[in-house]
């Protein structure tokens, strides 16, 4: 098959769309048994609930990152994410495991927003005006060569479950952080370790300088990346004041993926995972605005009807490059494997992997 061909071969066939759900989900069915534990379909939180009804793990960002390098017994790993978690699984994995994306267009907005040629020009230009004082810390939400810089200039990954004690750690190490590429999840963790809001200044990584200076370059402590997800950032004060005014008793929890303003205006704020238990967690009768990715709090909102649940925006969408992972794309790349064809596989190079591994170990060994 010539290259061009092969793409031909792996896009989803007009059929698939006119199968009716009960006709996908008993095919996805029936190739999961037939291939028992050698199949691993891990599950983001975001995903659809048609995906999410196959999914063998389901969990955050840092429970699927240990699911994967748990996993010995599989040979297969069907993710059911974003590109930058099959990315990860595929450095966490054997050689012999093979990662599948089921729709190579489901990307992430903010991993993109961190290009590996911007960070490698930015780099040189902090270490010339800060010296060697600067540890860089990476969001899991990048692409393996972000991790592999991160991770071979002795930094670390964080996830947002993980954010708080990492960053707090690397302080001890060196003076100041290098955050990327969220500079929400960076600014609310170092708000929340005390550091003020005047010791951090934002990389324009556009225009390659630095912006918001409130200091002096010795008192400042964390450089965010000018990164943001599309999602969360659109959680505003005014859905604040909305749920407030008209829902008093209500509680506010939101991702730490929304603006500081709107962190610092929430009763809490916590990872996927934390939202997920707070709830599961909280008496019944109980009143909640949940701020993060809609077919999450969907599904939130369906597992508890003993409490009352809306979602903090009630105009927000979901992610939708996870969304682009649904039942036809699923099925279609589990019966290309069927028929002994591995389709959209995510592979990142061995010197990648050697280095982004650096970063992600030294964060495991931390979680
Ligand atoms: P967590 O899974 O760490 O909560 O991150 C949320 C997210 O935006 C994943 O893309
Ligand atoms: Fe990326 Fe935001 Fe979507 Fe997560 S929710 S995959 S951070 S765009």
């Amino acid at each position: 098959m010539n290259l061009l061909e092969e793409a031909v071969n792996e896009l989803l066939p007009e059929s698939y769309h006119h199968l009716s759900a009960k006709e996908m989900s008993k095919r996805v069915q029936a190739i999961r048994q037939k291939f028992g534990e050698a199949l691993f379909i891990p599950c983001h939180h975001y995903q659809k609930d048609e995906v999410v009804q196959f999914a063998d793990s389901i969990g955050d960002s840092l429970q699927l990152a240990q699911a994967a390098a748990q996993n010995k017994k599989a040979r297969y790993i069907v993710f059911c994410g974003v590109h930058f978690m099959a990315e990860t699984a595929d450095m966490l994995t054997d050689d012999t495991q093979k990662v599948i994306l089921p729709d190579l267009r489901a990307g992430c907005s903010m991993a993109d927003m961190a290009d590996i040629y911007q960070l490698e020009q930015a780099w040189p230009r902090l270490l010339e005006r800060f010296g060697d004082t600067i540890m860089p810390i990476t969001y899991i939400n990048s692409t393996a060569a972000i991790k592999a810089f991160v991770g071979s200039h002795g930094g670390t990954t964080v996830t947002s479950s993980n954010a708080r004690q990492i960053v707090q750690h690397a302080l001890t190490q060196k003076k100041r952080i290098f955050f990327l590429p969220d500079q929400h999840l960076g600014r609310n963790t170092a708000a929340e370790l005390g550091i003020p809001l005047d010791e951090m200044a934002i990389w324009n990584p556009i225009r390659q300088e630095l912006e918001d200076v409130q200091t002096s370059d010795d008192r400042l402590q964390v450089i965010l990346w000018k990164g943001y997800c599309s999602v969360h950032q659109h959680f505003t004060l005014k859905n604040i004041a909305a749920i407030r005014k008209n829902h008093p008793a209500m509680q506010i929890i939101v991702h730490p993926e929304c603006p500081y303003e709107v962190v610092q205006a929430a009763d809490m704020a916590g990872s996927t995972k934390k939202i997920v238990d707070t709830i599961e967690n909280a008496p019944a009768g109980s009143e909640w605005a949940i701020g993060t990715e809609a077919n999450l709090v969907g599904r939130i909102i369906q597992a508890h009807p003993d409490k009352k649940i809306v979602s903090l925006n009630p105009f927000t969408c979901p992610c939708m490059t996870m969304n682009r992972i649904d039942l036809p794309h699923l099925l279609f790349a589990l019966e290309k494997l069927n028929q002994g064809e591995v389709i959209h596989q995510i592979q990142v190079d061995k010197q990648t992997t050697t280095d982004a591994l650096a970063a992600l170990n030294r964060m495991l060994a931390q979680s």
